[in-house]
């Protein structure tokens, strides 16, 4: 039997939507996009990032779900088909191949990450971070940072989740949280946005995202900013095009993809929105200070706020589902190819597939140097993050346009856009050909020389 035809589809675009959005939207936008912005010195990196998402995110997000719902498979089996659609060399199977490995990559960081928002949702939920200072709350994470066990419980916690929903298979299990949490999220940040705006520094905090000084950026850092665009849009690596494998037939890919781009980009913007005022309103707080800013920022205007535990409580909470339902993509499609090749049923795969990533994050937790505590550590945290971020997403999203822009039948790209003689059509194409392929090159080898000579 055509093992295409096996694949369930979404209900309608909007459950695509939504589950994009839930890959999407994550701990990049809320945890990363912040202190990275606060590494990089502010308004030219948010620039440079937005130009990046214009540019290459999203039309190479496009590309991505192209290929998906053409192969209709896991990563690996849908690259594979289209490569023999197209008469080519096997060797481009390596895209999705590249694509699994990079997913338990980021998994194992990641989980570590969400197991600090389950320990802060605990923390707030028992009163604890109830009227901190800035001080008081830097000293708490850092406790918290130096308590592998409890670090461990709450990553292992976390991973656990990951594997149930993905056991379950996604098209069940993603509708609930993608549908009531995304939307519940949404609003919780509008809140801490108004609480900037009323109680923070909110001016400071709006010149630091948006004034664009472009003397605080190194080429390193826009290398960084181009990353960022492939993590936060979950490019690169499969995740979409696993989700492009269930999309339906007919479905503006376009319009459903540009969607999903603007709401995981107005996310990380009020994100940051909101972080920064609490940020430049408190002294002892630094924008650069690193992947603690939101764990230390946040408790202190929670903290001064009415019914500021509650809150507290439930932001934690919708990070942490955030980053669940983002981090379910990353083992997708793995757990979709190893089901496929007919060895294993679902949930023995998933289980394998995390307890590999698990492995990851208890390297990275006992490794322990995330915050340069320790210089001469493994820093398996730091380079997980770098070898994915700035190198293997890059490189997937390039490979992808190219074979998208140029080794595609034109005829079947058409198709798969759902985009007979659309305008818009034209101008896409160019961009996956040239623009897109061009910057990511451009970019990955300016800062590499850049960081030869330097
Ligand atoms: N996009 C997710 C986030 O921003 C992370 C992610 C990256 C998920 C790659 C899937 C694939 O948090």
């Amino acid at each position: 039997m055509d093992q295409r035809k096996m694949h369930g589809v979404w209900g309608n675009r909007w459950t695509f939507i939504l589950a994009a959005t839930g890959s999407a939207v994550g701990l990049g936008n809320i945890w990363k996009f912040p202190y990275i912005t606060g590494e990089n010195g502010g308004g030219a990196f948010v620039l440079v990032y937005l130009v990046c998402i214009a540019l290459v995110g999203i039309p190479v997000m496009m590309a991505e779900v192209l290929i998906g719902r053409r192969g209709r498979m896991s990563p690996i089996n849908s690259m594979r088909y289209v490569t023999r659609e197209a008469g080519l060399h096997g060797a481009w199977t390596a895209i999705g191949w590249m694509g699994v490995v990079a997913g338990l990559m980021i998994m194992a960081f990641y989980s570590v990450v969400a197991g600090w928002a389950l320990n802060y949702v605990l923390l707030a939920a028992t009163g604890q971070l109830s009227s901190l200072s800035g001080a008081a709350a830097g000293e708490l994470f850092g406790g918290f940072l130096g308590d592998t066990n409890r670090l461990l419980v709450f990553h292992s916690l976390f991973s656990l989740l990951t594997f149930a929903v993905v056991a379950a298979g996604v098209t069940r299990g993603l509708g609930m949280v993608a549908r009531i949490l995304m939307p519940f999220l949404f609003a919780v940040l509008l809140v801490l946005l108004v609480y900037g705006v009323v109680e923070g520094n909110f001016s400071a905090a709006f010149g630091f995202l948006f004034d664009f000084k472009f003397d605080k950026l190194s080429m390193s850092g826009v290398l960084v900013a181009l990353g960022h665009a492939f993590f936060t849009l979950s490019l690169g690596m499969g995740a979409i095009m696993a989700y492009g494998a269930y999309m339906p037939e007919h479905a503006n890919v376009s319009r459903t993809i540009i969607t999903v781009g603007v709401l995981d980009t107005a996310v990380a913007l009020i994100a940051g929105l909101a972080i920064f005022p609490v940020v430049f309103a408190n002294p002892g707080m630094e924008p650069g200070s690193g992947p603690g800013l939101m764990f230390v920022s946040l408790p202190v205007a929670f903290g001064s706020m009415p019914a500021g535990e509650i809150f507290a409580t439930l932001f934690f909470l919708l990070v942490a589902v955030a980053a669940w339902s983002s981090a379910v993509s990353l083992i997708e499609p793995g757990a979709a190819w190893l089901v496929e090749t007919g060895k294993l049923k679902r949930a023995p795969a998933t289980f394998l597939l995390t307890l590999v990533a698990w492995c990851g994050g208890v390297g990275c937790v006992l490794s322990n140097n995330w915050l340069g505590d320790n210089p001469d550590g493994l820093h398996i945290f730091e380079s997980l993050d770098f070898l994915t971020s700035q190198i293997m997403l890059p490189l997937g999203g390039l490979f992808i346009a190219i074979f998208v822009g140029w080794l595609m039948r034109r005829a079947i790209v058409v198709s798969e856009m759902d985009a007979e003689e659309h305008p818009l059509f034209d101008i896409w194409l160019f961009i996956v050909r040239f623009v897109s392929p061009a910057l990511i090159a451009v970019v990955m080898i300016a800062s590499l020389y850049d960081k030869l000579v330097s």
